[in-house]
């Protein structure tokens, strides 16, 4: 046995459940449960994502110095049971429903880990928001910075103030249950008729559609906003103290109507309240941060919690707030909390001082997840009897930067499975954003959706600032920002008067598969270092094209977990009307690969959202 201090953070049984292992505080290894189970956010407890953490070292778990788990059951406990007593009789079904679930998996949650791992050591638990706020600030390429979590809810706390210095953090103010802007904002998912915890980004993508009508309303009737930043909700209108759904019949009466039905037609309605809501949240995105300011002092912002995924907040607070740098969690939901209890206990609990190289955070890209080598990509391969072609790596990206070119889709496999929601150039698909049908024919073709958001582009680093009001990094696409003026396309009050999608298909720009109906774009700025074929074949684009921009989807179908072996990969391909596979360092060409036989209907598998 060595004499490496080995951590395991685990988080679970909420949504989104994943592992991290550090090795004498360094990060080895970090996945989520979904993409291995292929339960899009799978929450029970991560055994194929602990096995990986341990394969990937080359541990077992007798050798784990410390397991950490992301929060306090006991706490959550708590919080239940007070707010069921607190509302009874009401709370009733809401507590039947919950207990049994809490009592088994959260409550013996230390002779749970223990049986699930089979380890005698110390399990220490930190909590949510303190997991959070470790994931925001430990990894971040600051020596010092202003903390800020937000999400819908952990043991009590909802959102949290807190200051990062050296190798510790301290929590400052905290809001609490039931005032929480997650809460708020999935509440709006609920009566637009998406799922809550996973159509949020589907408000966000629908506001740029809608008017900010409602936002008065909002402001005055749903809740109680201070100058910090820090709110009350009228529970009056809300149902998730109490019942199974978010809003109840009061919302509606305030709103006009009844929840939208998921499925059904998207109004003018549902945009305006999209728009109003996204409006709230920056405001209080925007409120909390000046706090955080005041309170701290400093220049740097660590963002993260569900919230932290409001892509466009995080680009207002960056234009607009008092900061000059801001950082953010890549795997900033639940996900991510694994990774902050696992540093939080190196740091604090081991006393292990933290070195930062200035400019650099800690994360790898967030390539942390499962990799695979050309020996295995070929075995796998040979086994699927896939005919590919094998080429030298300069050949390769030239290859695909012509194939990009001739509007083709390709899907990209490369290196180690992204930590986090979004894929990053390890587990992607890839076109042409300046093909004005681009957007059409990967959502129809390839993601069996019609959508109303854009896609997102990847750029190199070094060119950010010609096609974007951008000009800082964003590796993790987790800032929004306009596309540059001077490539934006004006247009005609004709144009003005289409409603909803199809005025999404009128090019905006130049880059228009990218662009959104407000001229903004959600950007990855696509690193040297970190993502070396990725930059190279963006590269061999732009010299090709002229243009160092390509479009990047996460490599999935709608509703799947996105893929993570090679074998995940090419089933995702011979499924869709994708026309290329790089599982790197080959290549596929759809139209040599053998008929792909399906047994019933495949999408059944995933439920669709
Ligand atoms: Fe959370």
């Amino acid at each position: 046995m060595d004499s490496s201090t080995w951590i395991l953070g685990i988080s679970a049984f909420y949504h989104d459940s994943a592992a991290c292992l550090l090795r004498d505080g360094e990060i080895v290894a970090a996945a989520q449960e979904e993409r291995f189970t292929r339960k899009k956010g799978d929450a029970s407890y991560p055994t194929r994502a602990v096995e990986f953490c341990l394969d990937e070292a080359g541990i077992t778990a007798d050798e784990l110095t410390y397991v950490g788990f992301y929060d306090k059951p006991l706490l959550k406990f708590e919080r239940i049971l007070e707010t069921y007593l607190g509302v009874a009789p009401r709370g009733l079904r809401s507590f039947l429903m919950a207990g049994p679930l809490w009592i088994k998996d959260k409550l013996y949650m230390d002779r749970q880990l223990r049986d699930e791992l089979d380890f005698e050591g110390e399990v220490l638990y930190a909590e949510h928001h303190e997991s959070h706020a470790a994931s925001a600030f430990f990894p971040s390429p600051f020596e010092e910075a202003a903390i800020l979590t937000m999400d819908g809810v952990g043991e009590w706390a909802t959102a949290s103030i807190g200051r990062g210095s050296g190798n510790d953090i301290e929590i400052l103010r905290e809001l609490h249950w039931p005032d929480s802007l997650g809460l708020l904002y999935s509440a709006f998912t609920y009566y637009t008729g998406f799922k809550v915890n996973s159509g949020e980004y589907k408000v966000m993508g629908l506001a740029p559609y809608g008017d900010p009508r409602y936002v008065d309303l909002i402001l005055s009737e749903l809740m109680e906003l201070e100058e910090d930043g820090s709110f009350r909700l009228n529970q009056k209108y809300f149902n998730y103290l109490t019942g199974l759904t978010m809003t109840n019949g009061a919302f509606d009466k305030l709103f006009g109507g009844p929840p939208r039905k998921a499925e059904s037609l998207i109004t003018q309605k549902e945009m305006d309240l999209a728009r109003s809501v996204q409006v709230v949240c920056e405001e209080i995105m925007m409120r909390m941060a000046r706090t955080a300011h005041e309170l701290t002092g400093s220049k740097n912002l660590c963002l993260a919690g569900g919230v932290a995924l409001n892509c466009v907040g995080n680009g207002k607070v960056l234009r607009d707030g008092p900061f000059e740098n801001i950082w953010i969690q890549p795997a900033a939901g639940d996900a991510g909390g694994a990774l902050g209890v696992a540093q939080l206990i190196w740091h604090r609990h081991c006393e292990k001082p933290r070195t930062v190289v200035p400019g650099k955070d800690s994360m790898r890209g967030a390539y942390l997840g499962p990799g695979f080598s050309p020996a295995e990509i070929r075995s796998f391969l040979e086994s699927a009897h896939a005919p590919y072609v094998d080429l030298e790596e300069d050949e390769l990206v030239e290859r695909v930067a012509e194939l990009l070119d001739t509007e083709n889709v390709v899907g990209w496999f490369d290196g180690r499975m992204e930590f986090g929601p979004r894929a990053l150039g390890g587990r992607s698909i890839l076109g042409d954003p300046r093909s004005p049908k681009m957007q059409e024919q990967m959502n129809l073709k390839i993601k069996f959706r019609e959508s109303f958001r854009p896609f997102a582009p990847s750029v190199l680093r070094e060119r950010v600032s010609d096609y974007f009001e951008l000009d800082t990094d964003s590796p993790y696409m987790l800032l929004v920002a306009p596309v540059k003026k001077e490539r934006q396309i004006e247009m005609s009050d004709e144009q003005r008067k289409l409603f909803g999608i199809e005025q999404l298909n009128i090019p905006r720009s130049d880059i228009p598969a990218i662009t959104h109906v407000d001229y903004s774009a959600r950007v990855q700025t696509v690193h040297a270092d970190q993502s070396p074929h990725y930059h190279a074949l963006i590269e061999a684009f732009e010299r090709r094209t002229g243009c160092g921009v390509v479009v990047n989807t996460s490599f999935n179908v709608r509703g799947e977990p996105i893929v993570c072996t090679p074998r995940d990969a090419y089933q995702c391909f011979m499924r869709t009307d994708m026309e290329y596979l790089v599982l790197w360092p080959f290549l596929l060409d759809k139209r040599e690969q053998p008929e792909w036989k399906e047994e019933g209907d495949w999408r059944d598998e995933f439920e669709l959202d």
